[in-house]
């Protein structure tokens, strides 16, 4: 029997690769950046399964270029670049890993609300400059995060992560989250209390984003937010970019409205080297690796795999972003 036919959007770690391989025929877009556009709708016009990643757009016009296929595995828990309600109506599964980056995602970002606070990227720097002469009474003083108050916003997996996480390094942890929360559980296993977003931002020394990219979340901290926020506050986002308008974020670090910003994500992505938020000082950004552990980001690929076959095999997938695809069979 022919194998069906599939599309790995990059090179992925192996052992994802390998399985797809094993059950596919696959073709693999061997390279270190993202499908350019029209290969890609190309490339889709004759598979039945698209292993993506989240720089590739799944929206009309590819689902339209791909008229055979049966699923899209994406391999990233979020799926904003995926067009999910079309999907659905299609009858397309759309696969995610969700579960496997929690921990060392909230690892993450927890590694750079502490590498924002005691200032560990400038240290760095200062040494390499050669500016390091004698040990200093006042050198590079940072923020304490103990005993500080941590405000964050989407108590979901990574935000409850995440509140671990302070709540052991003695912070006073508050969160919200538009979606019901169990209350009894947020204060008994995470000692995180619920407060109105405008309280979270005013109380908060740090203020860390863990939310979906939505039309309810989009630029979701702007200028009346940043306003709202201590001016020592320092903001960390791991999520998605546009939940943050990045030009109000400019303008609030630049005139000291808050201290810092210690930012994974950003928008657009990559960040243009002309963009203002690179002149900063007081802004950290790395280049979205929040998840990026060997051991997770294996995970990731072999999830996705495993999604992609059972869509193939026309069996439910084990990780289903839009389960209620299954409603309409
Ligand atoms: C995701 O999975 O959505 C992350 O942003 C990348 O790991």
């Amino acid at each position: 029997m022919p194998q069906p036919k599939a599309f790995v959007t990059r090179i992925v770690p192996e052992k994802g690769l390998e399985m797809v391989r094993q059950f596919c025929d696959a073709e693999v877009w061997e390279s270190d950046l993202v499908v350019p556009r029209d290969v890609l709708l190309e490339k889709v016009r004759d598979i039945e399964g698209l292993y993506c990643l989240l720089t590739d757009k799944v929206d009309v016009e590819l689902l339209d270029a791909a008229s055979k296929l049966k699923v899209v595995s994406n391999m990233a828990v979020g799926f904003d670049n995926i067009d999910i309600p079309e999907c659905t109506r299609r009858g397309i599964p759309v696969g995610n890993p969700p579960g496997v980056l929690t921990d060392t995602t909230a690892d993450f970002s927890f590694a750079l609300m502490m590498a924002a606070a005691r200032r560990i990227v400038e240290g760095a720097d200062y040494v390499r400059a050669g500016t390091w002469k004698t040990w200093g009474p006042t050198l590079l003083m940072g923020q304490d995060i103990h005993h500080a108050t941590l405000g964050i916003v989407g108590f979901g997996r990574i935000g409850k992560g995440m509140a671990q996480r302070a709540s052991g390094c003695g912070m006073k942890v508050l969160f919200f989250d538009t979606m019901p929360v169990d209350l009894e559980e947020a204060r008994s296993v995470y000692r995180a209390e619920p407060a109105d977003l405008d309280t979270l931002l005013r109380e908060s020394d740090f203020v860390s984003l863990h939310v979906p990219l939505m039309k309810e979340t989009y630029h979701m901290i702007s200028t009346r937010e940043l306003k709202l926020m201590k001016k020592t506050a320092i903001l960390i986002n791991t999520s998605r970019g546009p939940a943050v308008d990045p030009k109000a974020l400019y303008e609030a670090l630049k005139s000291g409205e808050i201290a810092y910003a210690a930012l994974d994500v950003t928008e657009p992505e990559p960040i243009p080297l002309d963009d203002p938020l690179l002149t900063l000082p007081n802004c950290l950004i790395v280049p979205h690796i929040a998840s990026a552990s060997v051991v997770t980001r294996t995970k990731m690929a072999t999830m996705a795999a495993e999604n992609l076959i059972a869509g193939l095999k026309g069996e439910r997938l084990p990780n289903c972003a839009n389960p209620e695809v299954y409603e309409k069979m």
